[in-house]
């Protein structure tokens, strides 16, 4: 069991070093090597995808990534930029299904800036595709036109994309509560509509589960409204990217939010839906749980360890009943520490 470990930039190498000591405790035998990507790849060969990465993700059975760029980097060549690293690995393992589960313990009910009643129990699973759409459209560009600067992007879905992600997010839902909500935009967008023609073609395969369909800005509104009503919900890339970001503060903070990136064999990356935070970043103050529950979802989905995945996910319930906050989800009454204390009582909790 190979896993390249890519700490990144930013709280990356922070938080990753808490998922590592994790793993390490588990005692498995798993064979841990450890690569450049995003800025610190660039500061240190050029570029944010190094060849040296490129074979070591090829190679392994999976990528544990911490979170990559900055401002440092944010006026280079967009080539250049570390994002390109993290899209580049995405597109050349094929890792077309995010998974980003939602899951509010019930210790955090405070911490969301909701209500607790309208988040209370909340467990909703947003699968997200993940190789296309306008990420990776073409044409994409800046042009001069007329004098003036034009700015372009081109979203775009093939049919065999909606329909391997929509089978995906039927099969999740027939493991779960059996309801699916594919959002779109096919009021104005024909890639939308193609995508929901779709997702009603794959639905035949599943007739049991309820399939809805919304709109993505109600869907945005609907999420903080009454996020409960939802249990499985598929979308593109773009929505996906942003209605995760808002379910996360459901669950009390982004900090908490892992994700998988699968391939149709799941072999798969993990890493935390939230970015390198550089606000925060060297200070020590990060919440290292997503990344620790993205290490979980890890030992589940491409392992096979269920029950492993289970002792790292009850651990984290563990510190968080035992009180232990870090400052992203602190209420008074609870113990506030750092990035590494947190790693600290999840180990504690483990043995
Ligand atoms: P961000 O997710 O890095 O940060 C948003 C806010 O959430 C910040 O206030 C930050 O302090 C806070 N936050 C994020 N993770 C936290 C954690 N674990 N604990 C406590 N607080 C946390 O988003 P951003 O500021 O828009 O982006 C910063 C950089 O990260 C950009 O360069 C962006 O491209 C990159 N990014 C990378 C990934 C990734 O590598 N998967 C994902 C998103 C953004
Ligand atoms: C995410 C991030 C990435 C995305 C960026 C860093 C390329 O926001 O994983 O959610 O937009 O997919
Ligand atoms: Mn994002």
């Amino acid at each position: 069991m190979k896993i390249c470990v890519l700490p990144g930039d930013g709280i990356g190498p922070e938080i990753m070093a808490e998922a590592v000591r994790v793993l390490k405790a588990l005692d498995l035998k798993f064979e841990l090597e450890e690569a450049l990507l995003g800025g610190g790849a660039v500061d240190a060969t050029g570029t944010p995808y190094p060849e040296a990465t490129k074979k070591l993700t090829a190679e392994a059975d999976a990528i544990l990534l911490g979170a990559v760029g900055g401002p440092k980097w944010d006026t280079l060549a967009r080539e250049l930029r570390p994002e390109r690293g993290l899209l580049g690995i995405r597109k050349d393992l094929s890792l077309f299904a995010n998974l980003r589960p939602a899951i509010l313990y019930p210790e955090l009910a405070n911490a969301s800036t909701l209500k607790p009643e309208v988040v209370a129990g909340l467990d909703i699973l947003i699968v997200r595709e993940l190789t296309g759409d306008i990420y990776f459209g073409q044409p994409r560009g800046i042009r001069e036109e007329n004098g003036e600067r034009v700015g372009f992007n081109t979203m775009v879905y093939i049919e065999s994309e909606v329909r391997r992600i929509g089978h995906v997010a039927f099969q999740a839902a027939q493991k779960r509560n059996k309801k699916l909500c594919s959002v779109d935009k096919m009021n104005v967008l024909e890639t939308t509509q193609l995508w929901r023609d779709v997702i009603i073609e794959v639905s035949k395969d599943y007739p049991d589960v309820e399939l809805s369909h919304m709109l993505v800005d109600n869907a945005a509104m609907q999420l903080v409204r009454a996020p409960k009503q939802f249990d499985v919900m598929v979308t593109g890339n773009m929505f996906g990217d942003i209605l995760s970001d808002e379910a996360s503060m459901l669950t009390g903070s982004i900090g908490m939010l892992p994700s998988a990136s699968l391939d149709a064999n799941n072999k798969g990356m993990y890493e935390p839906s939230h970015g390198s935070a550089p606000d925060i970043a060297g200070k020590g103050v990060a919440n290292p749980l997503a990344t620790i529950l993205s290490a979980a979802m890890m030992l589940r989905y491409t392992f096979n360890l269920e029950e492993q995945a289970q002792r790292v996910e009850n651990a984290v319930k563990k510190v968080l009943a035992q009180g232990y906050r870090t400052g992203d989800i602190y209420e008074r009454g609870t113990n506030k520490v750092g990035t590494k204390e947190m790693g600290d009582a999840v180990l504690a909790a483990l043995a």
